[in-house]
Formats: structure tokens, C-alpha cells, sequence
């Protein structure tokens, strides 16, 4: 090396050193608040300009963010543009439920969580493969799996916090989930001041998108569960979107009331005829905070329903974890043909989970199907055909044995569990086979079709009434109680 070059070497080394000293103070003074407005990454040329005190307290939250300076500049510029922004303000930004700007998610919702990784907000979006087939053609996206993006959570005040993403695929039960910390200043409001808070994501996956790609706005829901009076533990149940099952709604929320459930949390897609709005307002008015409706009908973005047996319902199903997990001890999404039945000697669910479960650190219970079938494969009797009965009494013939190749059900510890499926393996913390003398899932599969389940078979199958006999009399009492009640 010549003496010319080492020259050089030693100039850049002494002006890297100076401008480093020149903008060290600065970086560290949070009023003096500088922007790179350089088009070259080269950092040797990077220059700033100082602006007024006034605008430095537009984003109080920002700490510098990103891996990149490029990137960080992108970040802290969208953080003042974000803060600068009122509460009503028409930022032409796409809110929740929405396609992102930049075309590479469609997310149905997010929900807040004090006890998920600590603090978190959650967004929950469609598989990326899943957009292709429920996006209407005209509408130009191009998705991309949310870990091949780089997205940020950029709240009110300027603050931003890294997004963590989760793209879960078992066959065709398949969720993507976002997920990030919430800053101080998102717990603060949340939590101690109740406040709603609006919520930005930002991507850097493009570099000239100089605005986020949408908002969001996170409340945290109300806690009006009545402790229940064995273990003072609540137990949810949410149930899928229903395809206006809405009459067999009443015996299902009457049943599992009995057996200690003290929530319900309904995922509408459907409601002909405004049943379930009666249904609903009779409960809203007899039992404050009982029952919950979520609205889970997207056609406000004018989807194409391609996927008609799995109306996301798995992207259901975390939303419940998510939005309900704080204010659950336990919670379990079923259908309105299940049913969770405590057996001999527990009269409730609570009472068997408490006793058996108590506060050991599990993520769930998994619950094995029991099917209850028609008798004649291609015809209901006259008793099954009877939907003036209840569920419970319609059926009673039953396969011999539980079900145990799938189908399965779990009740969830929301405090210990991340992700989920609706039939299969949860990641994280250990699952839990019950006593089936205990307690079991009843499924009565053939509740609105005609429906052969293995194990039904017309030489398979065994009568059983016990579940008639135990609690047909109590679900009626209940119902005309509901109905009755001033
Ligand atoms: C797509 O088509 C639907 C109906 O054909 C129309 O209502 C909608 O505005 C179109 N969207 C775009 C982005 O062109
Ligand atoms: C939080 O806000 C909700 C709705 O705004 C209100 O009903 C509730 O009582 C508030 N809770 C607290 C602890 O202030
Ligand atoms: C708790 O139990 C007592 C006595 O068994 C009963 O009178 C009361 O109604 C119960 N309360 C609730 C909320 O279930
Ligand atoms: C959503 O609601 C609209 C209006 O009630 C209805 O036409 C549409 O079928 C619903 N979508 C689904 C998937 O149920
Ligand atoms: C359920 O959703 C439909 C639109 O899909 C709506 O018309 C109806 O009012 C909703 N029902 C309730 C109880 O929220
Ligand atoms: C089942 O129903 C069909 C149609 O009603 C009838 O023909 C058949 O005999 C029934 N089978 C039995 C075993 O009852
Ligand atoms: C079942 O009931 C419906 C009316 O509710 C009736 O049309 C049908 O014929 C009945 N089927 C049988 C097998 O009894």
C-alpha cells in the first residue's frame, strides 16, 4: 500500500471520526430531532438538517428503530408524519378490516393482550396463498407471506415497536398472525387509561413507501365476567360463524350455561331474517354480558367466499383467543352441534378443570369427539326429524367408542398458549388428555344434515340417553326461564 493511499485511508478514518462526534450529541438529545434527506445510502455524505423544538414533541415516542440507517430514516420520518395526525383525520390509510395499501395483506382484525408475550397487539390476516382465492380479480394485490416483509407498529405518539409474524399452515387450517409489543405509551392508554389507541403498520419492504400501509383502532374489551362460584375462574366459549343455525343457538348457550360457561362470544357472518339480533338483544337484555356478537362478515371488502366450509373461521378462532384470552381463564371455540359434558361425579366443567387442572401451567385440555349419529343412515326418525326437541333429545344413538383419529377439541388456557388450529396440535405449552370418565365432547353430527360418522354404523352404534336424561328437563327450564324472564 502506498503512502498516497494510506494517507486517504488515515483523512476518511479522522472525518468519519468527526462528523461520528459531530452527530453523537445529537442522536442522544431526544429534543434535537434531525432528518436525513439524502438520496444516497453512502453515510459519509448523509446530511441533516436541525428542525424547531416545535415538531420534536409530534413524535415523544420515537427511539430509533430498523436495522438499516435507510431504514431508520423511513421509520423516523413516517413517526413524525404518524404523530402529526389528529384522532379524525383523512389519511386515505386503509383501516381494519382492509387490503393494505402496498397490496400484500388483507387483514380482519387485531386486538390487544396484556398476557400474550407480556404485552402485545396482534393482528389477524389471511394466508397469503388463501388472498389469491377470496380477493375479487379486479382488485390488484400481490401478497406476500408476512415473514418476507419487514413491518413495523407505529402508535400515536410516535413510538414504534417491531412486528413478530407467524404464517400457520396444517392442511387446510392455515392463519397468519402479526404480533408486536405494544411501546409504554400504547400500555399506558390501554391499560391505565382505558383509552382507544389508533395504531399504524408501517413496511420498509419497499423503500419509497414514505406512509404506512394501514390503521388500526385496539381497544381492550370490557371485564364483566361474573367470577363463577366453584374456582372463580371464567370460561369462555366462542362459537364458529354460523350459516343462520341462529334456532339452534338458545339449548346450546343454555346447556353450557349450566355447566358453568359464563361467556359467549358470537362470530356473525350471517343473520336472515334478524334472528340472531333477537336472539341477542333478549340475552343483552336479561343477561348483561353474557353474550358477545363479533362481527365477522367481510363484505365490506367485497371478498369472493371460495373457501364456503371455512369462512375463516381458523383466523375466528385466534381473534377469540386474542380479544377474549385476557378476560378467560379458560376458552374453547366449538360449533353449535358440540357440546362439553362433565360426567359423573362433576356436575359443571369448572368443577372438573378446577379440581383436576387447578392453576397448573397448561396450554389445554384436549377434548375427544363423541359422535351421536341418525339411526338410518338415509333418513332421520321421527324423533330425530323433531326440531321442536332439543339437540340432546333428538339423538341418542352414539358411537360405541370416542373418535380419536382427529376431530378433536380443545378447551384453552389463553394465559399459556400462542397460536392455534381448530383440530390439531398447538404450539407451545404441554396439551392435556382429560379423563374421558370426566369429562367429553358430544357432537351431534347429524344435527342439520344427514350424516354418517365412523363408528355409526348400523351394527357399531349403542343407545345412550344419559346426556337426555341429565339435562334435557334443566336446558328447558333454563330456556323458558331465559325467554320469560322480566
Ligand atoms: C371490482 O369489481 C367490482 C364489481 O365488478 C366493483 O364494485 C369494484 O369497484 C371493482 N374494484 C376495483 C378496484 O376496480
Ligand atoms: C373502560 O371503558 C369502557 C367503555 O368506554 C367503560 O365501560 C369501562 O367502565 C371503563 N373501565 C374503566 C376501568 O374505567
Ligand atoms: C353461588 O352459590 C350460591 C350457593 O350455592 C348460590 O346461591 C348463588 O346463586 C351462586 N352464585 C352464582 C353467581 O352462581
Ligand atoms: C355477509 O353479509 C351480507 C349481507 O347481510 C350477505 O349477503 C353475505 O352473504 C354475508 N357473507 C357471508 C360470508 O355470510
Ligand atoms: C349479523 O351480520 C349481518 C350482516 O352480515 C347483519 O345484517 C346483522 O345485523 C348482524 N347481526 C347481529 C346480531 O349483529
Ligand atoms: C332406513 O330408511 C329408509 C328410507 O326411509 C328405509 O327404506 C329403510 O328400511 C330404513 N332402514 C332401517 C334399517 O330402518
Ligand atoms: C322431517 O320434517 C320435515 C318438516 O319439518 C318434513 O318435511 C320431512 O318430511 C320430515 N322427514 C321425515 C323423514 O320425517
Amino acid at each position: 500500500m502506498g503512502l498516497k493511499s494510506s494517507k486517504i485511508c488515515i483523512s476518511i478514518v479522522l472525518l468519519i471520526l468527526i462528523l461520528f462526534i459531530w452527530w453523537l450529541p445529537r442522536y442522544m438529545n431526544p429534543d434535537y430531532i434531525s432528518i436525513t434527506i439524502t438520496q444516497n445510502s453512502d453515510p459519509l455524505r448523509t446530511s441533516y438538517i436541525d428542525l424547531s423544538n416545535d415538531i420534536s414533541h409530534l413524535a415523544d415516542g420515537w427511539k430509533p428503530i430498523g436495522h438499516t440507517l435507510d431504514e431508520q430514516n423511513l421509520l423516523h420520518d413516517m413517526s413524525i408524519v404518524v404523530a402529526a395526525w389528529s384522532e379524525n383525520s383523512e389519511d386515505n390509510i386503509p383501516t381494519v378490516p382492509c387490503l393494505s395499501a402496498d397490496g400484500h395483506l388483507l387483514v380482519l382484525s387485531v386486538a390487544a393482550s396484556r398476557i400474550r408475550y407480556g404485552v402485545s397487539l396482534t393482528f389477524v390476516a389471511v394466508y397469503p396463498t388463501d388472498m389469491k382465492t377470496v380477493l375479487p380479480k379486479n382488485i390488484s394485490s400481490h401478497p406476500l407471506s408476512s415473514n418476507q416483509q419487514s413491518l413495523w407498529c407505529i402508535f400515536s405518539d410516535g413510538s414504534v415497536t417491531p412486528v413478530y409474524t407467524y404464517d400457520s399452515k396444517y392442511g387446510n387450517d392455515r392463519v397468519s398472525l402479526l404480533d408486536c409489543p405494544l411501546s409504554q405509551f400504547a400500555s399506558d392508554q390501554l391499560w391505565r387509561l382505558n383509552q382507544t389507541i389508533r395504531v399504524y403498520l408501517a413496511s420498509t419492504t419497499t423503500k419509497n413507501r414514505q406512509i404506512p400501509i394501514l390503521k388500526a383502532f385496539v381497544t381492550v374489551p370490557m371485564v364483566s365476567i361474573s367470577p363463577s362460584n366453584s374456582s372463580q375462574e371464567s370460561f369462555t366459549l366462542c362459537t364458529s360463524p354460523l350459516h343462520n343455525k341462529a334456532n339452534y343457538l338458545v339449548q346450546w348457550i343454555e346447556f353450557h350455561r349450566l355447566v358453568g360457561f359464563s361467556k359467549f362470544v358470537i362470530y356473525n357472518t350471517t343473520d336472515t331474517n334478524n334472528h340472531l339480533s333477537t336472539i341477542v338483544n333478549i340475552y343483552t337484555q336479561k343477561y348483561p354480558g353474557l353474550v358477545d356478537v363479533v362481527q365477522w362478515n367481510f363484505s365490506i371488502l367485497g371478498l369472493v367466499d371460495a373457501l364456503k366450509t371455512r369462512y375463516f373461521q381458523t383466523e375466528a378462532l385466534h381473534d377469540c383467543l386474542i380479544r377474549y384470552g385476557d378476560q378467560s381463564e379458560w376458552l374453547g371455540m366449538l360449533d353449535l352441534d358440540e357440546y362439553i359434558v362433565p360426567l359423573d361425579p362433576y356436575k359443571t366443567v369448572v368443577d372438573y378443570v378446577h379440581e383436576t387442572f387447578g392453576r397448573r401451567i397448561i396450554g389445554s385440555i384436549n377434548l375427544w369427539s363423541q359422535f351421536f349419529c341418525n339411526k338410518n343412515a338415509s333418513a332421520y326418525t321421527p324423533e330425530e326429524n323433531d326440531t321442536n326437541r332439543l339437540t340432546i333429545e333428538r339423538f341418542s344413538f352414539r358411537a360405541r367408542n370416542l373418535y380419536k383419529s382427529g376431530r378433536e377439541k380443545y378447551l384453552y388456557r389463553p394465559r399459556f398458549v400462542q397460536y392455534l388450529s381448530i383440530h390439531h396440535q398447538i404450539n407451545g405449552l404441554s396439551k392435556e388428555q382429560p379423563s374421558e370418565k370426566h369429562i367429553k365432547l358430544v357432537h351431534y353430527a347429524s344435527m342439520s344434515r344427514l350424516r354418517t360418522m365412523p363408528g355409526c354404523g348400523t351394527n357399531e352404534y349403542v343407545k345412550d340417553t344419559s346426556i337426555r336424561d341429565r339435562f334435557a328437563d334443566r336446558v328447558k327450564t333454563a330456556m323458558v326461564a331465559m325467554i320469560n324472564k322480566d
